[in-house]
């Protein structure tokens, strides 16, 4: 007896539900596991916008064949590059090895079909959140170049980052695990199938869409076959919805406010990520672009309170621009201050400089290099 995921409109009377279904946005649970469903529990969970509903099937002959489980990147190349390499990197070094290694034992495990380390995973989320949560001033200077394997580094950023925009909505700490959890695990689908490395243009979206929708839904797949009740039905959608639009436009075409929230926060980091990553198809462009890209998108592929949280941490010129001053003298920002958007502290050389407190300094434009 195994679970599969129903497009509501295919689920039949007399199905019996898998898991225990959650209201996506107020959590309220709605339907209890094991509830053999009725036509008018159907139209219920429609109404409220539930689209995928976990059903048990007799066997797992419509599970995904073996074919999806064949590419993971492997990189010999241990060189990193960061943003700057003058700053500090957003995670120590060694933190950021360890949590790579996890990421990779963990897809390892899926692929072979072992039973997953749920623990590592855990701990790895608790350890980005305790971390940030230490930092007084985050410096989002991340590993930029692929050297790493795109997508395991990808996982790590998009989760840091996620956090990072979670902590600016003042989320409790359970809800920050989950956001890191769904961030963390968000593409793993793409291990699994080839031409993983597409989800790097979240307006392009070049990928057919068949296969597009398949990472996640390949995702969902096999954590629920080697981790039973690893994740709450909330953070599997959060995985299932990551690519929804505010406008309704994405995957399933789930609108506003019902796309589920942890996707809503996840998908952001994401496009940051991915804008600012150098990759194979394209140069990565700079923070500064990437944060435009974003806010220009807000209300039509994000959901503007969360954009607005977003510029809350990256200003208009994101920690890791580089900017030229008045005076001509070029630097690099490296804080933004919670009032001053326009006006960040540039590192210059060796030194700081808070143009809050210069009345005599601004930033001239953005240096392109
Ligand atoms: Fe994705
Ligand atoms: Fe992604």
């Amino acid at each position: 007896m195994g679970i599969i995921w129903k497009r509501i409109k295919d689920v039949k009377a007399g199905e019996v539900l898998g898991e225990d279904i959650y209201d996506s946005r107020s959590f309220v649970l709605l339907m209890k596991k094991n509830t053999k469903l009725t036509q008018g529990d159907i139209k219920q969970l429609a109404d409220r916008e539930i689209n995928w509903i976990p059903i048990y099937v007799e066997d797992d002959a419509e599970s995904l064949s073996d074919e999806y489980y064949e590419v993971f990147e492997v990189e010999t190349s241990t060189k990193k590059k960061s943003f700057s390499e003058e700053l500090p990197t957003v995670l120590p070094e060694k933190m950021y090895d360890e949590y790579i290694e996890v990421i990779s034992n963990f897809v390892e495990d899926l692929r072979i079909g072992n039973r997953i380390d749920v623990s590592k995973v855990t701990n790895t989320c608790i350890g980005i959140v305790d971390y940030l949560e230490k930092q007084k001033d985050v410096i989002l200077n991340f590993f930029s170049s692929h050297n790493l394997g795109f997508l395991r580094k990808h996982l790590i950023n998009t989760s840091v980052l996620s956090v990072i925009i979670g902590d600016a909505l003042n989320l409790q700490r359970h809800r920050m695990i989950s956001v890191a959890k769904v961030a963390l695990l968000h593409d793993i689908g793409w291990a699994f199938i080839e031409d993983n490395f597409q989800d790097i243009e979240p307006e392009g979206m070049a990928v057919p869409e068949e296969i597009f929708k398949k990472h996640v839904l390949v995702a969902v797949e096999v954590i629920r076959k080697n981790g039973e009740n690893f994740l709450t039905p909330e953070e599997m959608n959060g995985i299932l919805q990551h690519h929804e639009r505010f406008d309704g436009k994405g995957i399933f075409g789930r609108k506003g406010k019902s796309v589920n929230w942890i996707s809503r926060i996840v998908q952001i980091a994401d496009a940051y990520d991915s804008l600012t990553s150098q990759i194979t198809s394209k140069e990565a462009i700079n923070p500064y672009q990437a944060a435009y890209w974003i806010i220009n998108r807000s209300g039509i592929f994000y959901d503007p309170e969360f954009v607005n949280a977003f510029f809350k941490v990256f200003g208009v010129y994101p920690p890791g621009t580089k900017v030229e001053l008045s005076d001509g003298r070029r630097g690099i920002v490296v804080k933004i201050l919670p009032n001053a958007p326009l006006r960040p502290v540039v590192k210059i050389g060796n030194f700081e400089l808070d143009l809050s407190k210069s009345s005599q300094l601004w930033i001239r434009g953005v240096v392109f290099e």
